[in-house]
């Protein structure tokens, strides 16, 4: 479906501060370098619903209509390519009655960060569930929260539906709904140059950080099986970058759209 996209600069301006944050002087000098996970498959995301929710259909619906319309083109080139600043005009939201409280996990831009001028939460997710919610006669309310605690929000009805950037898997399809795929992406392994990491093979003996509750810490334990590494397992995205930079893990595995952010921001 949507086409990976490689803009770069995208998310470094807003990821920047999250990772300077934890990043000494010195630091600085380390860059930070990549590469992609031989032989993994892509990594889809998808909205969420609580089970047997009735707002799965028109949420389908109206996403596939953005995606058709040549809108969700727009929303790509907008938060992932900051070359191109463009101000994509969404629909507002006229008689609304109800209000749905979306879930998030805002530590993930571009998908969704808080915007530190304003405090408010951000990006692509929120563009699409602002997008869809005012098409449906919605009002709207961002809830965030830890990535590891939005299926159990979904499940005791604390929320109406996740957007996260969530990535439909046979084990969380037990639990929640999920719309069709609007985005996809890679993971990559992350780490600093000067330790000399290029493979798989290299994390024998050290220690990988990821998000806990994202499929990245299931492939993460999977991987470290094989190649004999340690999984760090932190709540949120800017704790792991800071982990890294202050050399208390040596890499993390996470999704290249984010990680690219992190790669430039330096
Ligand atoms: N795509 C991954 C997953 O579904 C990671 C998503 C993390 N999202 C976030 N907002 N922190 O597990």
């Amino acid at each position: 479906m949507m086409k990976k996209n490689w803009l770069l600069a995208g998310m470094s301006a807003v990821l920047s501060v999250g990772i300077l944050a934890g990043c000494g002087g010195d630091e600085a000098t380390d860059q930070l370098v990549s590469f992609e996970i031989p032989s993994e498959g892509e990594l889809g995301s998808a909205i969420a619903f609580p089970k047997g929710s009735e707002l799965l259909e028109p949420f389908n619906q109206t996403l596939n209509e953005l995606i058709e319309s040549g809108k969700m083109d727009d929303l790509i080139i907008k938060w992932f390519d900051a070359e191109e600043a463009t101000e994509v005009e969404l629909p507002e939201a006229t008689e609304t009655t109800t209000t749905l409280i979306m879930g998030t996990s805002a530590d993930y831009p571009p998908y969704e960060s808080v915007d530190l001028e304003t405090g408010e939460i951000v990006g692509f997710d929120i563009d699409i569930a602002k997008y869809i919610t005012a098409q449906l006669g919605y009002d709207l309310q961002i809830e965030d929260m830890d990535f590891n605690g939005l299926i159990p929000a979904m499940e005791s009805g604390r929320v109406d539906f996740v957007l996260a950037g969530m990535t439909p898997t046979e084990e969380r399809k037990e639990n929640v709904d999920f719309s069709d795929i609007y985005y996809e992406a890679t993971n990559l392994i992350v780490s600093k140059e000067s330790t000399e990491i290029s493979s798989l093979e290299d994390l024998e003996g050290l220690k990988v950080g990821v998000q806990l509750g994202s499929i990245q810490e299931e492939e993460a334990d999977e991987l470290a099986e094989v190649y004999g590494f340690e999984v760090v397992k932190l709540n949120r995205i800017p704790e792991i970058m800071q982990e890294l930079n202050a050399g208390r893990i040596d890499a993390i595995l996470m999704e290249d759209t984010v990680a690219e952010g992190h790669l430039n921001a330096q």
